[in-house]
């Protein structure tokens, strides 16, 4: 094992066939199984992701990279090749573990702040998943990705070995559990297996627990848009409380408010705006409350379940249409005990959430 390792690290640009390796593996896989023929994927969808992978690998990552080196080598020039005589493991570890850290708060951040969120917002929008979804993110979003200046922290140092097997890892997980592939699915059909998925899923991000968080609607039972923000380890996700494990998959991808924006938009937000007027990417988007004073009665269906807006800017009051988006409020999903009309409160101060308390009245 230790002499592949070094054989490995031995070849030039390992990290970089390898990497083209894994794209080709899944491109392949998904094609066979007819996913890319079946697709409903427009133009734009393959323009952003293509140009977002090339742009990111051969312009933003390098750009980076060699901005990193010449500062340290302004700033701190004793910091080169601090990290060479270190043990191989020891900067790996260090340097893998920081770098999904990092990328865990940035990503969550990205869900709970709404400048970030508007640079996330397209790699939620894919309607179908696949293994170019993970590179679908706005240019902005991948040059303030603070791992990516890890990696230049972490070259500059001497540890480019490490970076160089990290990002295989990294990709091949990462690739995996955006991919319409479902190698973890027989793991929860056949109960001889339930106990290694078990294992698997709270070391690395398997695909149900990706696709959790680019299902829809928490009305399905299998996704969660407001969970699961890990991207190499669930560790972060168990650690900071929005881990939520699925043994299936959602019924359906994407955004709930949907929007016509075109490529453009969603790649280069802010420098390009939306011409949708609906769309959080046009030039005149602003969020209001449109929640009132005043609870709202509703007819609810005995064992069918809702989701109630608690950011109180949903259209479609006392119900979520997914505004919520890029804040940290998320909707309450609850389910009808009993067939009939009830009082939803609409003010949303209520302390027996969903239902009306009549706090509104004190307001
Ligand atoms: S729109 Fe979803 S919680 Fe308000």
């Amino acid at each position: 094992m230790k002499q592949l390792l070094q054989r490995l690290l031995a070849i030039e640009n390992f990290d970089v066939f390898l990497v083209l390796g894994i794209l080709i593996f899944f491109g392949l896989i998904e094609s066979f199984a007819g996913y890319l023929r079946h697709s409903k994927r427009k133009k734009g969808d393959w323009l952003q992701e293509v140009m977002s992978f090339f742009l990111l690998s051969s312009g933003i990552k390098p750009a980076i990279v060699a901005s990193v080196y010449i500062l340290g080598n302004t700033i701190y020039p004793e910091g080169a090749d601090l990290l060479s005589q270190q043990s191989f493991i020891a900067v790996f570890l260090g340097y893998i573990l920081i770098d999904d850290l990092l990328q865990y708060w940035y990503h969550r951040s990205a869900h709970e702040y709404p400048f970030l969120w508007k640079l996330h917002r397209s790699h939620h929008q894919a309607e179908e998943m696949g293994f170019f979804v993970s590179y679908r993110n706005a240019l902005l979003y991948y040059i303030m990705m603070p791992n990516i200046w890890w990696v230049g922290c972490i070259v500059f140092a001497g540890g480019a070995k490490a970076v160089a097997l990290g990002l295989v890892i990294k990709q091949a997980i990462i690739i995996s559990s955006h991919s319409r592939i479902k190698w973890d699915k027989p793991f929860y059909q056949y109960a001889f297996l339930k106990p290694f998925i078990k294992v698997i899923e709270r070391v690395i991000i398997t695909p149900s627990f990706h696709h959790a968080h680019h299902g829809t609607s928490m009305l399905d039972n299998s996704s969660d848009p407001n969970a699961n923000f890990g991207n190499m380890f669930s560790l972060w996700d168990q650690f900071f409380g929005t881990a939520k494990f699925q043994t299936a998959y959602p019924q359906e991808y994407g955004l709930s408010k949907k929007t016509e924006d075109d490529w453009t938009a969603a790649y280069f937000y802010p420098f390009v705006k939306s011409k949708d007027k609906k769309s959080d990417w046009h030039r005149d988007f602003e969020l209001t409350r449109t929640s009132t004073n005043e609870a709202l009665k509703v007819q609810l269906t005995k064992g069918e379940s809702y989701l109630w807006c608690a950011c109180g800017k949903s259209s479609q009051q006392p119900f979520c249409d997914g505004s919520h988006h890029g804040s940290k409020v998320k909707p309450l999903k609850f389910t009808a005990k009993r067939t009939g009309e009830v009082k939803l409160c609409n003010c949303k101060a209520t302390k027996k959430s969903p239902f009306c308390d009549d706090t509104h009245l004190d307001l």
